[in-house]
This record gives structure tokens, sequence and C-alpha cells, in this order.
């Protein structure tokens, strides 16, 4: 008999884990009563961990099916939860009570065949990625023969798929709820990222025994879409001072380096591209790497094929982790923060506002402080100054006086207060365009520590937007933004303004012709046609791929109503 729980998502994306769950806050779930969020944060990401931990991600060899292997995994121990997802093939992700257990499969898995695929010899990697065959005399008939369903995870719905649902509420709160419900990451999607992280932990701790790999970012904030890569920061335990270094063709070893003595930095840099190597050479379905280690934070780049995840490896980042424990308490605070900054994310990529390659574009990151910052400025804010829910302290992290790092602690919640602001999401995004018009960037750094600005540091350098970087005040986290941004995003909020100043823009119309004539289907549609002028090769080509996709006569109907020209 077959017995395990499915992980499900039902369609409005909020995640139901099946009753034998054991947990009560997801990564990104909303309705966290808990008034500690802080503690909230740390024991989500424990739990996670733990999950992650427990959990084999197994490809499916033709001819087996996810029934034979339950059927397997409970003859070895008790299954807790499972899920399957398509990538190139079958797989399915089982998470087990106990971790011995898993230590028992892989054995045996161990000495029947290679499971790496990659070389072996020297650099010893084991492995929680495994395939399911069975040798054809072991053919259990017993099990009903069905074809795994085809689920796809980590990837985002495509426009004409976004705005026919979003057609279907009721007015335009409802829209930007379902904006949210539709972009964010489902609870499958959060196990795998965890799990690909433990995975790639356990193979750098073949090489580097102590070492721990974090995720952080919007993986774990509260802000991530589908199809969000996967950040992660490596800490080298207490391999601290030695760092891993080749010895002979697949043999590594931890040593002193005297150059890598005198800098973190380079001992980072030396860290991430051995590293790199490693994992090009040695762990499983580790592709694409590509090492950017002259960046202001060293990064190594790379795809994990069997999740079909981009991950993001950075040396010792701790204080990300910190910035994502915010984003999450923030996006907590007030149930309108994360349906808003979905909505202008969203808006802020289809016009070319953020892009996820590096240049003079705003990044997701800092777009949300301004959000942030915005909702905690309104005449009754929705969200209070940080300085008012956390404070500076010592670290306790850092062996010696002199790594000793200053720590964000957030208080408890006397602190926290609802809001007394009872704008609407809508009003709240028009609003928020309004700020962006009237907000003069040149003369002004906003700051989310204080809730309020102060005069744009002037060391030499002229910023055109400054986003203080409430973990490390000192820093700009928008100073790649070029001038010609800032008037972008100020002449497209004129336009989205426009927009939601029209009498039919409240006017709700499920019917397929009306997609773009109201509501977010006007402001998303609309701000993307008819600016020739100020699109970026990027955005053609979005554009160029999301009306091919269009069926000819919707989008027709739809330029005549936006823009009254039929643009090919
Ligand atoms: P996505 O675009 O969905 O990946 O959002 P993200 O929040 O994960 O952004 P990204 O992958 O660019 O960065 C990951 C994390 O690094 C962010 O959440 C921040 O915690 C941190 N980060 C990003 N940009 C900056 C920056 O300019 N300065 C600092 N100090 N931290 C940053
Ligand atoms: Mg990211």
């Amino acid at each position: 008999c077959v017995s395990a729980k499915r992980v499900t998502s039902d369609k409005s994306g909020s995640r139901i884990l099946s009753e034998s769950a054991t947990t009560t806050s997801s990564a990104t779930s909303t309705n966290d009563t808990s008034n500690n969020l802080s503690g909230a944060f740390k024991d989500t990401m424990h739990m996670r961990s733990s999950q992650a931990s427990r959990s084999l991600l197994v490809r499916l060899a033709n001819g087996t099916t996810i029934e034979s292997l339950l059927q397997y995994c409970n003859s070895q121990g008790k299954v807790d939860n499972y899920f399957t997802y398509f990538q190139k093939a079958h797989y399915v992700v089982v998470e087990f009570s106990q971790a011995d257990t898993i230590k028992q499969i892989t054995s045996k898995a161990h000495s029947t065949e290679s499971k790496t695929g990659k070389q072996r010899d020297g650099a010893q990697v084991e492995s929680r990625f495994l395939s399911f065959s069975r040798p054809s005399k072991h053919k259990d008939t017993n099990v009903l023969k069905r074809k795994p369903d085809v689920v796809i995870l980590n990837k985002d719905l495509s426009n004409l798929e976004l705005l026919r649902s979003l057609a279907s509420a009721p007015n335009v709160d409802a829209q930007i709820e379902l904006l949210l419900q539709e972009q964010e990451l489902r609870e499958s999607e959060i196990r795998l990222r965890f799990l690909a992280c433990s995975l790639m932990e356990e193979a750098f701790q073949s090489i580097l025994p102590d070492a721990t790999l974090h995720p952080f970012g919007s993986s774990i904030n509260g802000f991530g879409r589908r199809s969000c890569d996967v950040d992660t920061y490596l800490d080298r335990g207490t391999a601290h001072g030695v760092i891993p270094l080749k010895q002979g063709r697949n043999k590594y070893k931890l040593g002193y380096d005297r150059q890598s003595a005198n800098s973190e930095r380079v001992a980072t840099q030396s860290t991430l591209f051995t590293l790199a190597e490693f994992l090009e050479k040695h762990v499983p379905q580790c592709s694409s790497v590509n090492r950017i280690l002259n960046a202001r934070c060293p990064l190594v780049k790379f795809r994990h094929q069997a999740t079909g995840l981009s991950c993001d490896l950075t040396g010792d980042n701790r204080i990300a982790i910190k910035s994502s424990e915010m984003l999450y308490i923030f996006g907590r605070l007030d149930p309108r923060v994360r349906p808003l900054v979905f909505m202008v994310r969203h808006w802020a990529r289809l016009n070319g506002i953020t892009n996820n390659n590096p240049g003079y574009w705003i990044t997701n990151y800092p777009l949300t402080l301004l959000v942030i910052f915005f909702l905690q400025t309104r005449p009754e804010p929705v969200l209070p100054a940080l300085n008012k829910i956390a404070m500076f302290e010592p670290s306790s992290e850092g062996m010696e006086e002199e790594e000793k790092d200053v720590d964000l602690v957030f208080t408890d919640e006397a602190c926290i207060k609802v809001s007394r602001n009872k704008e609407t999401p809508t009003e709240l995004l028009q609003e928020f365009f309004h700020f962006c018009i009237t907000f003069d960037f040149k003369k002004h750094a906003l700051s989310i520590h204080l809730g309020s600005t102060y005069p744009v540091p002037n060391n030499g350098k002229i910023f055109p937007m400054y986003i203080e970087n409430p973990l490390e005040p000192d820093l700009n986290s928008s100073k790649n933004v070029s001038g010609d941004l800032v008037d972008r995003l100020r002449r497209l909020s004129q336009e989205a303004v426009k927009t939601m100043e029209r009498l039919d823009f409240y006017q709700a119309d499920a019917s397929r012709d009306a997609l773009h004539s109201w509501g977010l289907g006007a402001l998303l549609m609309g701000s993307v046609q008819g600016k020739g002028k100020v699109r970026s090769v990027a955005m053609e080509k979005k554009l160029g791929a999301m009306f091919r996709s269009l069926n000819r006569r919707e989008f027709s109907t739809s330029c005549k109503r936006t823009c009254g020209v039929m643009h090919d």
C-alpha cells in the first residue's frame, strides 16, 4: 500500500499542505498570525531546511511510476510528503520523516550505480539526487501503471494568461490581489529551492566539511515570483582562514593561501573560483557555470538542470539574509504590502524599468525599498520606519573582537501596531505613481531606516536616485540607476495615472474583448504600447514575443481601443 501525502497548490496560489503537515507557516504564506515575525521567519527557515535535508530528488526512468517509487520508499521508511514535476523528465521530491532513511537508500543506490554522472574519483560527492529504475525481472504488476501528470514548476504565466485571469476579477482591488496569487511562489516551488540549496550544500561539504549554504533573496523574503532565481551564500564554517584549493586533477584540500589570508575579498574570490570548477566537474546537474568574481559582491552563476533553477552562489553574505528577513517582516506587517509590491514590480518589468541583466536599470531590491518607503511616508503611514521595529546591536557572530559586526535585531510585537491607514490597494497604487512623478530624486535620499529623507550625500559623485541600503546605510542600493531611467519612471508613472483617471478604468468587464480596456489590463497593456522611442532592445524582444503570443484578433481589438493604431 502506498501511503504518502502529496503537496498540492490550489488555483488561487494559496498553499495547501496535506493533513500530515507538521508546519504552520510557509516561506511566503500571508496568513501567519504570529506577532513575533522575526521568530516566524527564523522558524520557517529552520523548518524548510529540515524538510530539504530529509528529501530525495528522484528522476523516474522510463517504465517506472510514481506509485512504484512510493511503494519502494515506503518500504524503506516513513514518507511524510511528496510532489512531482516535469523538467525534460518526470521528477519526484520525496520527504521522509527521518534523515536516516535517506542514508539507507543512498548507500544502496551507491553500490549499484554512479549517482553523479560526473567524475567521482578524488572528490567524493555523495548525492541525494537519484534515478529510479527497476530491472525488468522485478516489474511489479500490482502497481497501477499510470503516466505521471505533467506538472510544470518555476514558470510564470504568460502575459496573455495573466490578463485573462485578471479580467475575471470583480474589481481592480481584487485584480491586484489576484496578480499576487498568480505570480507568487507555490509551496512545491519553495520546497524545490530549499532542496536545490541543500543538495549543493551537501556537495560542497565534501571539500569544505563544515560549510553551510543559505538561501536568501526573493526565494525566502515573500516577494519571489515563480521564475525567480535562487540566491545562496556559503558560510565556510570552522574552515575560516583556510580555503579550498585544488590539488591534482580531481582532488581538493583545505589550505592556507598567503594572498587570501590578507584579504577576505581575495579569500572569497579564491573559494568561489575553486567551487565553480568543482560544480562544473563533480556536482550532478550543475551546468552553465559563470564566474563573476570581480563584482562588488563576487558570485558564481549556474543552472541546476534537474530543478530548472538558476542559482547564484556568493561568499559569506550574512547581511543579505538580514535584508531578506527585513523584507519578509515588512511584507507581513500589512496585507496590502505584498500585492502592491508584486504589482509595481510587474508593471516596472513590462516597462523596462527593471531588468534581469546588469545595467542602468533599477533592480527589484531597490524598487521594493522604494515601495516600502512610499508606504512609510503616507500621511497615515501603512508601514513603520525600520528604526521603530528594529535596532542595530553588536553581533554575536564572529570569533575575534575585530570581526564582530553589527546585527539588526527586530523588536517584539509591542512595537508592531496595526496601521490606521484605510486606503485601498488601488488608491495606494495610484498614489505611488503620483509619488514617483513628484518626488525629487536628485535632491533627497530615501531612508527606510528613518522613514524619511535626507539630502543626497555629495561625495564627488552625482546620483540620479539614492535609496539608502538599510543594512549598510553608507551604500546607495540604486547607485547604477541613470538619469534617463528616472525620467522614464516619471513619464511612465504619468501615463499610468492618466490611465487610472479614465472613467472606464473601474468598469469591470470579464468579456474576452475587454481584457485590456479596464483595470490592470489597461494599465499593463496600455503601458507597453505606443512607446517606440523609449523601449529598450530587451523590451522590444519581450513585446515581440508577447504580441506574437496574442491571438491576432484580440491584439487588433486591444490596439484599436488603447491607441487607435494597429502596430505590426
Ligand atoms: P529577484 O529579482 O526576484 O531575484 O529579487 P531578489 O530580491 O532576489 O533580488 P536579487 O536576486 O537581485 O538580490 C538578492 C538579494 O540580495 C536581495 O533580496 C537583497 O537582499 C540583496 N541585494 C540585492 N541588491 C542589492 C544591493 O544593491 N545592495 C545590497 N546591499 N543588497 C542587495
Ligand atoms: Mg534573486
